[in-house]
């Protein structure tokens, strides 16, 4: 091993939840007998009627479908709220910290988020809202958005959370994709002392949405903004109406949770479905078996609820397992870059889940912002989103951990639901930038180009063989779409779109996608969707977007435009692009490079080829493959000789 390997610490291996011998031991029986391991496992889960069947999956094409725990029934707010409202009522649910650290933060107990939740569920049913209706939220990291969530959670309403980083048209296409026609959104947002205009982005929205009858306003900021007589409301006055008590309907296992839009390699976003037992099962199991949980522990999830991470490890996983869960509405770097480590002393944080881009950002500025911070608190680190350079792992055990914490590098996916190869603090050793053994019923296999199976140590296609129950199980409104994106690249397994390779001990090493999906910052972003932008664009006649290596985001978005004909291609028009695509899709998805190119690389017949402009975009241009298929091979050397970023 060029890398070395951190041992699992003596008190981990004694004290944790599982340890070395226990994780195998679990995770044998969990693969040789996967019924009775999750019929065990599901008993964490308060049930109203309790299943009888378990496992009913298959992934071929023949008899495809994926079913867990059928007949049971179950309501996962209940399951977050009302079972602790006994015993740990007056403990603390959300810790919330504002974006502006002088003001106040806020401290919400099981027992008043239980009321803030059936209150606004019952606003929810007032406005006409029914089981299996979807709902659209809109909102900043301030505690309501959980009590949104489980709101719709607690009447079997099916949320669909948009980011509120991304813009207008990106939030009207969500809506009308599931047909919400309730919308949850804020004044404003607040994120590294900037107002973010989230009511008048809805406003904006909403006029390609017009079956929308409900806005639900909260008040963030408490500035003016229009209302909408009849349409909108606002949330404080509307709730304060409501009575504080809510039974939770009854839900069966597989009927829907919730949608998250994530980026696929072709077409528009795709509407990711969860369902009810199966994904409550997995987001808390593994909560708490990742993160070594026990009730009382405060810890953090720096992930924005916008994406799967803040579902799974902001509100559910945390509050099934009755966790005090920081929720920080602020950025790392605002007002400067201790803020992430002067709340964990504040909160006295035990637990800290952050992504790799935010590390790369922090680590930049200089080991003083993270020195002068205390940090005794903290037990146990862990990364999401991208893959770790080992670089940033050693930074982040050895400066910001003190060498004293382990690091869970949890290779997960929107689709997965939950963490899917991670360590164990107190079983796994660790080797920095490997997210090390699968999760129990976890099978991952490598496959080649051909899909021929590998075995032993190998790099590949990361597939998984078998079903776990977190899985997504369907893409909205296009069954489908599910079936074709993931079961037949490699007929009978799950494909996942990410190269892998698997050491002599076994470790999984992801090495990044390799689709047309490009992370960004530990988000994810379709080259397709990129693409579609820019050539809406009235000067445009054509777009390939690629990734390319970049220092902090990890990877930043590459970008070749052929404009009209009759267009002179300058900088002007390059800064109108990134505008253009920022307002189209969001900030994320600006290029951090846009070359102006008369053609594109294509065979004969019109394809392009990608790899070609891959290799051109990491600067790797020693070894541009075979071009004699090209259509027009000068193509290239005009693309070689006009790259923006050589002038
Ligand atoms: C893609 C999924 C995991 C929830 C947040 C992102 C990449 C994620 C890791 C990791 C290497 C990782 C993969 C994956 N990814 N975690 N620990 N090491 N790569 O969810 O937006 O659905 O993106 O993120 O490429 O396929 P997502």
């Amino acid at each position: 091993m060029s890398q070395g390997v951190y041992p699992v610490p003596n008190h981990w291996a004694k004290e944790a939840l599982v340890d070395a011998a226990q994780y195998r031991e679990m995770y044998e029986r969990s693969i040789a007998d996967p019924e009775r391991f999750w019929a065990d496992q599901a008993q964490r889960l308060d049930w109203m009627w309790p299943f009888s069947q378990v496992k009913a999956t298959s992934f071929s094409a023949e008899d495809f479908g994926i079913s867990w725990f059928a007949d049971g029934t179950l309501n996962l707010s209940a399951n977050c709220l009302d079972r602790h409202l006994a015993e740990r009522g007056d403990a603390i649910a959300i810790l919330w910290e504002p974006d502006d650290p002088s003001e106040p933060e806020r401290r919400i107990s099981y027992r008043e988020l239980h009321e803030a939740v059936c209150r606004f569920a019952n606003l929810l049913k007032a406005r006409g809202v029914k089981r299996g209706d979807r709902v659209t939220l809109y909102l900043p990291m301030v505690p309501e958005a959980a009590v949104a969530m489980l709101a719709c959670a607690r009447i079997g309403a099916i949320h669909s959370i948009v980011f509120a980083g991304f813009s207008p048209e990106a939030l009207a296409g969500r809506i009308e994709d599931c047909a919400s026609r309730i919308v949850v959104t804020a004044d404003e947002g607040l994120r590294g002392g900037k107002k973010v205009p989230l009511k008048a982005n809805v406003d904006a929205a909403l006029a390609h949405c017009p079956d929308v009858d409900t806005v639900i306003v909260l008040r963030r900021t408490g500035a003016a903004v229009p209302m909408v007589e009849g349409r909108d409301i606002d949330w404080a006055m509307a709730t304060e109406a409501q009575p504080a008590d809510c039974a939770p309907e009854e839900m069966g296992a597989e009927d829907p949770l919730f949608i998250l839009y994530t980026s696929g390699s072709t077409g528009k976003p795709k509407g990711v479905l969860h369902t009810t037992g199966g994904y409550s099962l997995w987001a808390a199991m593994t909560h708490e078996y990742v993160f070594d949980y026990r009730p009382g522990q405060i810890y953090w999830c720096a992930a924005d609820i916008g994406w799967v991470t803040g579902h799974s490890y902001v509100v559910y996983g945390p509050l099934m397992n009755g966790a005090t869960t920081v929720m920080f509405e602020g950025v790392p770097n605002f007002p400067d870059a201790s803020r992430f480590w002067q709340v964990v002393d504040k909160f006295g944080v035990e637990i800290f889940y952050g992504a790799p881009t935010a590390l790369r950002a922090l680590m930049r500025e200089g080991d003083e912002w993270v020195r002068k911070t205390s940090r005794k608190s903290l037990r146990l680190l862990g990364s999401v989103g991208e893959p770790i350079n080992p670089e940033a792992w050693e930074w982040y055990h050895h400066v910001v951990g003190e060498g004293r914490c382990p690091i869970v590098d949890t290779w997960w996916q929107t689709e997965t639901g939950g963490a899917m190869i991670s360590p164990l603090p107190g079983a796994t050793a660790l080797k920095p930038g490997s997210a090390t053994l699968p999760m129990f019923g976890v099978k991952p296999e490598l496959v080649d180009g051909e899909g021929r199976l590998i075995e032993g140590p190998g790099e590949g296609c990361l597939v998984l063989a078998d079903s776990w129950p977190g899985q997504m199980r369907s893409v909205w409104g296009d069954h489908d779409r599910f079936f074709q994106t993931y079961f037949t690249t490699f007929a009978g397994r799950y494909f996942t779109g990410d190269g892998c390779r698997r050491d002599e001990d076994g470790y999984y090493w992801i090495t990044g996608r390799i689709d047309d999906v490009i992370n960004v910052s530990g988000h994810r972003m379709g080259t397709a969707e990129i693409e579609g932008a820019l050539v809406a664009h009235p000067q445009v006649a054509e777009a390939a977007v690629v990734g390319m290596p970049h220092e902090v985001k990890g990877q930043g978005i590459y970008a070749y435009v052929t404009t009209n004909a009759d267009v002179e291609p300058d900088d002007a028009l390059r800064a109108e692009l990134i505008r253009w695509v920022r307002n189209e899709i969001g900030p994320i998805a600006s290029p951090d490079v846009v070359q102006f190119a008369p053609g594109l690389p294509k065979t004969r017949s019109g394809k392009i080829m990608r790899r070609i402009l891959r290799k051109i975009a990491e600067n790797d241009i020693s070894n541009l493959g075979d071009t004699s298929t090209l259509a027009d091979p000068s193509v290239v050397d005009n693309l070689l000789a006009n790259r923006p970023w050589l002038e």
